[in-house]
């Protein structure tokens, strides 16, 4: 069994103007020859511009989230094929701050990974715990739960990757140990395998949470993780870089 390719996706969150087009334009071409793919989840009203800068090379783009529904009535959203259309060829799912923001479910997440699919984008799929949940000693009850709730059975035999984003490591400075992320890693493993076979064993499991240069090759290298997906140091090409070559 291969293993699968890393996958390193930046999360620029509500940040970024025309001008951080340069950011994305120095990490397309400080790439050389990594063996990641790597991609730029912009805001969504940047999606164009930076695929018409760097589309069709190496860069992927994606968004950071869409409506679970194809057209209509909802103001101020963005539908799945419109991402696509602008030329996002993946996109984040069920991040926590839309869980705990917007009152996102797995269901819900599950819905719009539905959507996702119907218009080729390739889902990452978040799924993380609270401190709360850590303390009592249920991470992996909660990790797992997210994971069988929010992957339909409609992404067997797709592309799509799982990131694992403990809610407490985010934007935070704090990471949990290498254990621990690999405790938690390996059991996300062990339900993909059991809710898609085989296949299961080749989805990229990212690790999210507090990334950045120093610590991204330890993580990175760490068992069960098969890429990163990083928020703030994403935003400034030569720290996004040091991750990517970290691997
Ligand atoms: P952070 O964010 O790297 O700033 O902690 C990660 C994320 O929310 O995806």
């Amino acid at each position: 069994m291969t293993a699968p390719q890393p996958l390193i996706a930046g999360n620029w969150k509500m940040n970024g103007l025309g001008a951080s087009l340069e950011e994305a334009r120095a990490v397309a071409a400080g790439l050389g020859d990594t063996p990641a793919r790597v991609a730029i989840c912009p805001p969504s009203i940047l999606i164009h511009r930076m695929a018409s800068a760097l589309g069709g090379g190496p860069l992927l783009i994606g968004g950071q989230d869409h409506h679970w529904d194809d057209a209509g009535a909802f103001t101020g959203d963005v539908s799945a094929e419109m991402l696509a259309d602008a030329g996002a060829s993946l996109v984040i799912l069920g991040h926590s701050e839309r869980r705990a923001g917007y009152r996102e479910t797995d269901e819900l997440v599950a819905s719009k990974v539905k959507a996702a699919l119907k218009y080729g984008l390739e889902p990452i799929v978040c799924v993380g715990e609270t401190l709360d949940e850590r303390k009592a000693g249920k991470a992996l009850e909660i990790v797992t739960g997210q994971v069988r709730g929010s992957l339909p059975s409609e992404l067997a035999g797709k592309t799509f990757s799982v990131a694992y984003e403990p809610v407490w490591a985010i934007g935070t400075g704090l990471t949990p140990t290498t254990p621990e992320i690999e405790e938690v890693h390996r059991a996300i493993r062990a339900t993909l395998v059991e809710m898609f076979g085989e296949a299961g064993k080749r989805v990229p499991i990212l690790y999210g949470g507090s990334v950045k240069p120093g610590n991204a090759a330890e993580i990175l290298h760490a068992d069960e993780v098969g890429g990163a997906l990083v928020g703030g140091a994403s935003l400034k090409a030569a720290d996004f870089l040091g991750i990517i070559r970290a691997l």
